[in-house]
């Protein structure tokens, strides 16, 4: 059985498509907070049972009969420390033959504030003494794309990544690496540095956007502080503003830059054109 947690994520549901094309539906278990969530998922065949990060119990239920397991990460940031780790000890109860967690780029070196529970729960899979793998996820596309439609409407794309080039790539990119890896019969790798083939500036964001729209987007760059601000004012909470600005800021100074093209080899195809991309959420 292969577990793929935090399965009605927006990740997690492109990992168990990915899966589909690979493995049959009855060897995949959709662990999910909220099973009437990926009633679809049901209906495809896919096992789906109740796991939530905070009740050990759960996991231990959902990780029954378990040979792989892939850890998605929380989006509950500042708890997911402690969430990863009711993870890991159940699939160490378990004794799964593969664990795999999507970690972030670089994880040990990177800069971003969000890494460190990132590198807190490397080391705890590490010590957990499974065999694992680290799917050190570089940043999503969209995290970038989905607040085009308001950069057109506002005539400007507004950031705080400078001339920082971003190895961005789409989550159906990381999903297909995810689901090789799970789905591989051989040797995987410990670790996979993730990321675009094609590195871009916020600047080349922008002028894509308007070479598809055919208006002017320019770039405009903010201080980190005011980017933070900039998003608290559109609605966002403090916490992911502040993340987001400070993410940004990192990016500035390369820290989302990777240019191995592990990601490619690794799902055997370029990953997804900036352009293409940036078509889909137009
Ligand atoms: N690399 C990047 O650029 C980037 C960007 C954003 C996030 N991330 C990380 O990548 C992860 C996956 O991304 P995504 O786009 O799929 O995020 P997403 O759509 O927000 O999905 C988050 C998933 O986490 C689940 N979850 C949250 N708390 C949980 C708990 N206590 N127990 C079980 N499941 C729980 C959610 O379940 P429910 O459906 O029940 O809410 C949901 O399935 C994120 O959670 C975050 O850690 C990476």
């Amino acid at each position: 059985m292969i577990i793929v947690t935090a399965a009605s994520g927006q990740l997690g549901r492109l990992v168990i498509a990915e899966l589909l094309k690979r493995v049959p539906a009855e060897r995949i278990v959709a662990a999910v907070r909220d099973p009437a969530k990926v009633a679809d998922l049901a209906d495809q065949g896919v096992l789906v049972r109740h796991a939530d990060y905070t009740d050990p119990a759960s996991l231990d239920k959902a990780f029954e009969g378990a040979t792989k397991v892939l850890l998605i990460s929380s989006n509950d940031l500042g708890n997911r420390e402690a969430q990863h780790r009711n993870v890991i000890d159940a699939a160490a109860r378990a004794k799964v033959g593969l664990l795999a967690y999507t970690s972030v780029l670089h994880a040990d070196r990177s800069t971003l504030s969000l890494a460190a529970e990132h590198r807190a729960t490397e080391e705890a899979v590490r010590a957990s003494g499974l065999p694992y793998t680290l799917l050190r996820n570089g940043w999503y596309v969209e995290n970038y794309t989905v607040s085009l439609g308001g950069a057109v409407a506002h005539g400007a794309l507004a950031g705080g990544a400078g001339e920082g080039r971003i190895s961005a790539a789409a989550r159906a990119d990381y999903a297909a690496a995810a689901a090789a890896v799970l789905a591989s019969e051989g040797a995987v790798e410990q670790i996979y540095e993730l990321a675009g083939d094609t590195a871009f500036t916020l600047a080349e964001l922008a002028a894509e956007v308007s070479r598809q729209t055919g208006k002017t987007i320019p770039f405009h760059n903010l201080p980190q502080k005011e980017y933070s601000e900039m998003l608290l004012n559109v609605g966002l909470p403090a916490p992911l503003a502040e993340l987001i600005a400070d993410s940004d800021a990192q990016a500035a100074k390369g820290a989302l830059f990777d240019d191995s093209r592990t990601l490619s080899k690794l799902i055997g195809r370029p990953t997804i054109a900036l352009a293409d991309a940036v078509k889909a959420a137009l």
